[in-house]
């Protein structure tokens, strides 16, 4: 508490940027003992592939007996034989070559999916602050384009890279054991590869870490966009801003993959041209040496066979070795994801809260999210049963006291009480299952309205789900639907009123039949008709449990025993409805301003004042 936010959330506040701070070796080791899981088939990929070396390396080796003892010596019967041989070894090393391929293909996959659903498995246990403090779309580009950026390069890219390093050695040894001088001419141009590698992936590691920190951005993007498609579609300004922010960053990402695009393009030419070099250079003085029979045909064909196996893989490793950086960035940043504690967690011994009274207590409470200070040494009782409402301008804290009340966050100062005990001290699940919070903005599922009522307690009967309906007097309402009980919700519950999922909300939370009750009013307003129905579901819901709702439409505070007025995490006024209004002060003042709204745009979306 209070020592600022968790380096993730940090990491990504401050964007991509920058240099990894976990070091390369330590990533890929990481990555390397999680396949290790798959003992077995890293033993068969490793088998094969060097079965496959193997084979590569000694084939030209027969090719210069093939020519020279066969060819030249016009022997049939040795060049029947090498031909055998050579023909055996190339269907081994294809066969081999298939086994290498797929055994590669299957451990990257399975790490991928073991990946994916670890960190799947993690964003279960990581809290709600962490979620309302990250953008969503940083959260699923984890899963998407860092696991697939991973799958590509991180580890089995690595086994391979070893492969490719071991076939260049090799080729070495081979060529050295066939010819030293020749081996010194295929070197000589070893000095200008190196100086063009580490010239293109200087360039190519640059654009790439700009490529990914690009399609985060444009994740988060789309994301937000598409989640806001709702609200924004009517307000055209925003449409416009939208899209052409949404235009800057395509664009931005499309400048950086060609930029990475074009370093890659200039990587194989610029080998290529170096690989027909060493060739030409080979070839001169090969030739010379054949004439002066100092050498063989034979052997100038098995050294260019060498060359082609000591160039391939340079060229391959390079690309490579420019992947891999931004995999390693990835791959960072999906551990530095799966490391992420949430902040509000069990303690050790924490005990199962049982509410019976359902008395709740703010005791000396200092709260503030980072450095936006909401609450500080806030008092505040809740009596058993009481009904609580708790009215006050935007920003001024009514969520918050939800949320610390249901422990969504811990206050740095002060503690929670229920009946008496510390919610600090208990399981969180034995407190959140007694608490329902009827949230601002209702969850609906895309499944029908009695699968949406039934989740707020698996396993509850039919009949119990349309007692409950009965009991909160909402049959005229699902009678209005098409299918009744059986009309499917479309996502986000866009084929419902704001009234209609409200109402579908208070059922859920009805069937849960918990102790206390939290009901964080939407600030839209409804028609008349679902009003009063919402009036006395809501009046029955709250029968004989502790309520404390935070009321937008002042309507609801009709139902309350007590009205506190919030403005800047200060209670400034309290007392009865009536009281209230007979005082004269903010409260009446709000009230007056809503009731006269009220009356000059009857019916109309009341959202200006609803604010309140
Ligand atoms: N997740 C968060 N991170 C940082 N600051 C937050 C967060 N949630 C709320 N705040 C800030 O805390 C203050 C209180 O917010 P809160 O949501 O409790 O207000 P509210 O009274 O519920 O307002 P409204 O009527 O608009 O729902 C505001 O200044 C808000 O900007
Ligand atoms: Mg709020």
């Amino acid at each position: 508490m209070g020592m600022g936010p968790p380096p993730l959330i940090r990491y990504i506040r401050e964007g991509a940027e920058g240099k990894p701070k976990t070091p390369p070796l330590k990533i890929i080791a990481r990555l390397l003992r999680l396949i290790w899981k798959y003992k077995g088939k890293v033993l068969i990929f490793v088998l094969a592939a060097s079965a496959v070396l193997a084979l590569n390396v000694i084939g030209p080796y027969f090719v210069q007996k093939l020519v020279d003892e066969g060819i030249k010596a016009k022997n049939a019967n040795m060049l029947i034989f090498y031909v055998s041989i050579i023909a055996v070894i190339a269907i081994c090393a294809w066969i081999l070559g298939v086994i290498r391929s797929y055994s590669i293909n299957w451990l990257t996959q399975n790490l991928l999916y073991d990946l994916r659903l670890s960190l799947f498995a993690h964003s279960m246990e990581l809290d709600y602050a962490f979620f309302s403090s990250i953008p969503a779309g940083q959260v699923i580009s984890r899963f998407t384009s860092d696991v697939e950026a991973v799958g590509q390069t991180a580890t089995t890219g690595f086994i391979d890279a070893v492969f490719n390093a071991l076939t260049i050695i090799g080729a070495l040894i081979a060529m050295l054991s066939l010819n030293l001088e020749l081996t010194l001419v295929t070197l000589s141009t070893v000095p200008l590869i190196i100086v063009s590698v580490i010239f293109l992936s200087r360039r190519s590691y640059r654009a790439y870490r700009e490529v990914r920190a690009k399609v985060g951005e444009l994740t988060s993007n789309i994301e937000q966009t598409i989640s806001g498609m709702r609200i924004s579609q009517s307000f055209s300004d925003r449409d416009k801003e939208n899209l052409r922010h949404f235009e800057r960053v395509s664009y931005e990402t499309m400048r950086a993959n060609l930029r990475a695009t074009l370093v890659m393009a200039f990587t194989r030419p610029v080998l290529s041209i170096i690989r027909a070099i060493t060739i030409a250079l080979l070839v001169f003085y090969s030739g010379y040496l054949i004439i002066n029979g100092r050498t063989t045909i034979g052997t100038l064909i098995a050294f260019y066979s060498y060359v082609e196996m000591f160039f391939n893989p340079v060229i391959t490793l390079t690309i490579y070795y420019n992947m891999l950086q931004s995999a390693l960035a990835a791959a960072e940043r999906i551990f530095d994801y799966l490391e992420t504690k949430p902040s509000v967690k069990d303690s050790e011994n924490a005990i199962d809260l049982e509410i019976k009274d359902g008395e709740i207590l703010l005791d000396n409470v200092s709260f503030s999210y980072g450095e936006t200070k909401v609450f500080e040494n806030f008092n505040l009782k809740i009596n058993p049963g009481e009904i609580l409402a708790v009215v006050g301008p935007t920003g001024a804290g009514k969520t918050t006291l939800a949320n610390l009340i249901l422990r969504l966050y811990d206050p740095q100062e002060g503690r929670v009480l229920i009946d008496g005990v510390d919610i600090k001290t208990v399981k969180l699940k034995s407190l959140r299952s007694q608490i329902a919070l009827v949230p601002q903005e209702p969850i609906l599922f895309k499944d029908t309205i009695l699968e949406n009522i039934r989740y707020g307690k698996s396993g509850a009967t039919d009949e119990e789900i349309t007692k409950v309906i009965r009991d909160l007097g909402l049959e005229p309402i699902i009678e209005t639907l098409p299918d009744g009980l059986k009309t499917v919700v479309s996502e986000g519950g866009g084929n419902l009123s704001v009234g209609q999922r409200q109402l579908i909300n208070i059922a859920r939370t009805f069937l849960r039949k918990p102790k206390i009750i939290i009901l964080d009013e939407a600030t839209s307003s409804v028609d008349p008709y679902t009003e009063s129905l919402l009036q006395e579901a809501l009046k029955r819901l709250l029968k004989g449990r502790t309520c404390i709702i935070i009321s937008h439409r002042l309507s609801t505070t009709f139902l309350a025993d007590r009205v506190i007025v919030l403005d800047k995490g200060k209670i400034v006024e309290e007392g009865s409805h009536e009281e209230l209004l007979r005082k004269g002060g903010l409260y009446a003042k709000l009230y007056e301003l809503q009731i006269g709204e009220l009356i000059k745009i009857r019916g109309a979306s009341v959202e200006k004042y609803a604010q309140v």
